[in-house]
């Protein structure tokens, strides 16, 4: 059976209904046991949510010492993180960081025994100019580390920044091509146990928009912002995603 991840970034948000409620909902729900539910709150948040699966949104590429303000991916760790988001466009493209420091980040998360959510996305410009499948090879192969070697499972995330908040998702035919090249790409600049890994696609993803990503065949989950808010929106998200071809019925 297909291992499939549905992973709930929470940005800089609480959900509305509150984090209590939200919990009750996710951890009670039944959801198909192909489908992995991980929920990635602010830091400070992450030891509360131990009744569900967490995640980090973010780590430190560096393991102790003086750096003012970060947190490192064994303090994650002993938070309960078993996951963490690693080069989420908004990290790359509003807190600067770079292709070097994302690696960097990638193979100590790796070392520390954390799963990577490995985020990779073009912008319009460079979709528009026909360029994605190059530039997404160029951030595959950038963070080609030393530590990929290990058997630790890395997940994709494919999020193109021109979908992320915007409403306006990616098609099932635009990901599908795009999650082919993303595994060509695997396959030439990771180790060979990577070609297999979970590809996901982040950006504007609600339950009115799944069916058309799962039934394309070639994404294995989502990564998902502003619905992943909303618990009836995340298992409503999660049974189309147990269920491909579904396209009606209860959670
Ligand atoms: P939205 O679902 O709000 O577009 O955000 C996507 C995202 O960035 C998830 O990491």
């Amino acid at each position: 059976m297909t291992k499939r991840y549905l992973i709930a970034n929470w940005k800089l948000n609480l959900p509305p209904e509150g984090i209590e409620s939200y919990l009750r909902a996710i951890a009670g729900a039944v959801v198909d046991s192909s489908v992995t539910v991980v929920v990635a709150p602010p830091y400070p948040y992450l030891r509360d949510l131990h009744s569900v699966v967490t995640g980090a949104q973010n780590c430190s590429s560096e393991q102790s010492g003086a750096f003012t303000g970060e947190v490192s991916p064994a303090m994650l760790r002993d938070l309960g993180a078993r996951y963490v988001i690693i080069g989420h466009s908004e990290r790359r493209n509003i807190f600067g960081e770079s292709e070097g420091l994302v690696a960097r980040k990638l193979g100590l998360a790796l070392e520390t025994g954390l799963t990577p959510v490995f985020c990779i996305g073009e912008d319009l410009r460079t979709r528009d100019a026909g360029h994605a499948a190059s530039f997404l090879a160029d951030q595959v192969r950038a963070a080609a580390v030393a530590q990929l070697a290990g058997e630790r499972e890395v997940i994709i995330a494919y999020e193109p920044v021109w979908a992320i908040g915007t409403g306006r998702n990616a098609s099932g035919d635009v990901c599908a091509e795009t999650s082919r090249a993303i595994r060509e790409a695997l396959v030439r600049f990771w180790p060979s146990h990577h070609a297999s890994a979970p590809i996901l696609y982040g950006g504007s993803v609600t339950p009115d928009n799944v069916d058309d990503l799962v039934s394309c065949g070639e994404i294995d989950g989502f990564l998902v912002g502003g619905a992943s808010l909303d618990s009836g929106k995340m298992l409503r998200i999660a049974a189309r995603l147990g269920q491909p071809g579904r396209t009606d019925g209860p959670v």
